[in-house]
Parts: C-alpha cells; sequence; structure tokens
C-alpha cells in the first residue's frame, strides 16, 4: 500500500483555507454511525461542507489506485470538482463518468455505457467506483461496482434527502427494466457513506421534502422520541439548520442502519421500511411516475395506511392524525389521486404477485412503533373506500 496523506502538499491558500475550515467545523464529520455487518460493516459519516474531505477519507478507506467517479449531470458541476480534489490529493486517478439526470436514466443503457468507461479507464479488480448524488447515480453506479469484474468496492457520497437516508444505506443496488422499476439488482455494501449536508443547500425545495417523507417514516415506524424531538423542527429541518439537520440525518441513518443489521436481505423486518409504500407504488404506477415524487407518493401512502392501522384496530385513535400534521407542515400531499378504488384495487394486486401472493402491508401499532400484517387487497383498501 502507498501512503495516500497529502500532508506535504501545500495549499494553494493556507490562510482562507483556515478561516474556511474554522467556519465549517475543520472538515471532520459531525456524526457517525456504524452499520455491524461483520467483515462488511462500514460508517456513516456525516459532516458539512467537507467534500474534500470526504474524497481523501473515501481514497483512505478504498485503498485502491483508480476509482470511477459516477455522478449525474447537475450534481457533477458542483461538487464532483472538491470531491476529486481529496481523492486525488491521496494518490487515486480519478475517471469522471456522467449519466444524465432521472430515474429513467437508471436503466441498462446507461449501465452498459458505465462498463465500457470502467475498461477505458482500465479499472480492474483493484480499483474502486465512488457514487456522487441522489439515489439514481448511488443505484446505478452501485449496480455496476457490484457486477464489473464480479464486484468491486465502493462508496457512497449522496446528495439527496432521500438518498442519504434511504437509498444509500444497506446495500441495495440495482436498475429498472422497460417492463417495470428495479427489476434488476444486486446486494452490494458499500464501504463507506459519506454525507455532506452542505450539497443539500442546492437541491430543490420538493426534492427536499420529498426526502423528508422518508425521515418521517423512519422516526414514525420505529422511534416514538425521535417522531416528538421531529414533529416541532420540520420547518427547521426543510430551511437546514444545521442544529436539526446533522441530528435528524444521524438518527434516521442509525434506524435505517439497525433494521438492515437485524435484516440485510429482506427476510421480514426490514419490509417496515416499506411503510407508506403499498399505495405509494400504485400512485406512481398510475402517474407513470410522472409528475409526482417518490417522497410524495410515500407520503399520501403513509397517511392512508396510518388511517387503516387505526381503522383496522392496530394504533390508538390520533395516530394518523399526528403524522398527517407532520406532513403537511412539511408541505407533502396526504391525499390519494382521485381514481376508482378497482383502479388501485389492480396496482396492488400487482405488487402481491411480487411478494409472493401475500401483501405484507405495514400497519402502525403506534407512533414510533409498526409491524406487517398479511392483507389481501380488499381488505387493505376495502369496499366503499375513496381516494
Ligand atoms: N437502494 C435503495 O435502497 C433505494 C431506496 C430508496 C430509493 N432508491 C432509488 O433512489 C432513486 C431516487 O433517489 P432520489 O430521490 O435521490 O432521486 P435522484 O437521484 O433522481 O435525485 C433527485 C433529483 O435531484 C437532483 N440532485 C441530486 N442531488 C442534488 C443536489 N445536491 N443539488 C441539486 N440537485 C440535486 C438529481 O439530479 C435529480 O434531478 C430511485 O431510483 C429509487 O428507486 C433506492
Ligand atoms: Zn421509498
Amino acid at each position: 500500500m502507498t501512503a495516500r496523506k497529502s500532508t506535504t502538499k501545500k495549499p494553494a491558500k493556507p490562510a482562507a483555507r483556515k478561516a474556511r475550515a474554522r467556519l465549517t467545523g475543520g472538515g471532520r464529520a459531525r456524526a457517525t454511525v456504524s452499520v455491524d455487518l461483520g467483515e462488511r460493516s462500514y460508517g456513516i459519516e456525516i459532516g458539512e461542507d467537507w467534500l474534500e474531505t470526504i474524497g481523501r477519507r473515501a481514497a483512505a478507506r478504498l485503498d485502491v489506485e483508480k476509482v470511477a467517479l459516477v455522478t449525474v449531470s447537475s450534481v457533477s458541476r458542483r461538487y464532483a470538482p472538491a470531491l476529486t480534489r481529496g481523492l486525488q490529493a491521496a494518490g487515486v486517478r480519478v475517471r469522471k463518468v456522467i449519466v444524465p439526470d432521472g430515474d429513467a436514466n437508471k436503466n441498462l443503457n446507461e449501465l452498459g455505457k458505465l462498463y465500457d468507461a470502467f475498461l477505458d479507464h482500465g479499472l480492474d479488480r483493484g480499483s474502486a467506483v465512488v457514487t456522487l448524488g441522489g439515489g439514481v447515480a448511488g443505484d446505478l453506479g452501485g449496480f455496476a461496482a457490484a457486477t464489473f469484474l464480479r464486484g468491486i468496492p465502493f462508496v457512497q457520497v449522496p446528495t439527496t434527502v432521500l438518498a442519504m437516508v434511504d437509498a444509500s444505506i444497506g446495500g441495495k443496488t440495482g436498475i429498472n427494466l422497460p417492463q417495470g422499476k428495479n427489476l434488476a439488482g444486486a446486494f452490494h455494501q458499500p464501504r463507506g457513506v459519506y454525507l455532506d449536508t452542505a450539497t443539500l443547500r442546492s437541491l430543490p425545495a420538493r426534492e427536499r421534502a420529498a426526502g423528508f417523507a422518508e425521515l418521517i417514516k423512519a422516526a414514525v415506524i420505529w422511534d416514538a422520541d425521535f417522531f416528538d424531538w421531529l414533529e416541532p423542527r420540520v420547518e427547521s429541518f426543510l430551511a437546514l439548520d444545521p442544529k436539526v439537520v446533522i441530528p435528524a440525518l444521524k438518527r434516521a441513518c442509525a434506524i435505517k442502519a439497525e433494521v438492515v443489521e437485524r435484516d440485510e436481505r429482506e427476510g421480514g423486518l426490514r419490509r417496515l421500511l416499506n411503510f407508506g409504500h403499498t399505495l405509494a407504488h400504485a400512485i406512481e404506477k398510475h402517474a407513470r411516475y410522472r409528475g409526482i415524487l417518490h417522497g410524495e407518493a410515500v407520503a399520501i401512502g403513509m397517511a392512508f395506511a396510518a388511517e387503516r392501522s387505526e381503522a383496522l384496530g392496530f394504533a390508538p385513535a390520533g395516530t394518523s392524525e399526528r403524522l398527517i400534521a407532520v406532513l403537511e407542515r412539511a408541505g407533502l400531499p396526504t391525499r390519494a389521486p382521485n381514481r376508482p378504488r378497482s383502479a388501485y384495487l389492480s396496482a396492488i394486486a400487482v405488487d402481491k404477485k411480487k411478494q409472493g401472493g401475500k401483501i405484507h402491508f405495514v400497519v402502525l401499532d403506534g407512533i414510533g412503533s409498526s409491524s406487517t400484517a398479511a392483507l389481501e387487497p380488499r381488505d387493505i383498501l376495502p369496499p366503499g373506500w375513496k381516494a
């Protein structure tokens, strides 16, 4: 192994750097969450304005000579330079590969282009992938890393709230096929996940709120204290107040990590993360994945699932009201688009087939506690139900 420290290189403007470092917490992680999976364990490190340090830390963690930096157009321009500087300062050769923006590009064609770029750059079994962007960059770049030469290491640098608390953790990677979303994929745990909350400043407000829906999901299925803490801090989170954002991301990541640790390959517990997703998938399918963000559909699905949890006798009265109030304060939708019940039923029936003949519908037992119930579509959407 070669030394990867760059202490001998003088920064161009030491004074300016120092001032910036003081302002921004010195380029250190402010919080760390560990994901304990035996020899595949890794850390999630959270900091603010520290992309260059992330590059150096990722390089040390990966200990490789060559890296393909997989990113998307909207993120590349703003954030790839600092991350690349950090990687290069640690002696890594970096080839940036840009994927066009949007979930529609998480496909076989773009995957093929990634393999071409990897080969062209001479990546071998001793190389690695770094993903920089939202869930699209992470899922696609991660899947390329999982499959290239039967798997090379990778690290995730998520830049959306959704990717920070959900997509980048847990090792699920994959692509969409023409027949449906996320139909091809692999479990491939990253070697590290690095969050820079400063990247969220450029994230459109609507994307921020949509990712926040998954953060609320983590709280409501798992941790009543966290939900209580979040309830009065919705606006501060969305305004990216570091005093709220960093602890909130930390707790949400820790919840996802805990669930994944106990059920890495989705045998049971990990299904709880699908809270709100039964109806969400139906809504997204009907909208043909246009005009509504995933987190928005999840917000509607959670409001619905909370109401059903009360109606079915799992959750005490008032549970859904509290959840819906938080979602609404975040500007998220909570009512399903007006379509006939039959349309929703048939969409849910497709989910049932995928899950092996049963729907593991996630219900709340109250704020901060959840379980799954094996239900038929007609029990989830009872006769007379209206969107
Ligand atoms: N692997 C998993 O466990 C898992 C879990 C949940 C979702 N996902 C996948 O994640 C994807 C959705 O992730 P997403 O919501 O992050 O979508 P995304 O990656 O498409 O990002 C959303 C939008 O924000 C832009 N963007 C990203 N970071 C930005 C920044 N810092 N500033 C400005 N713009 C920025 C992107 O270019 C894009 O237009 C889906 O493909 C979904 O299937 C995977
Ligand atoms: Zn989701």
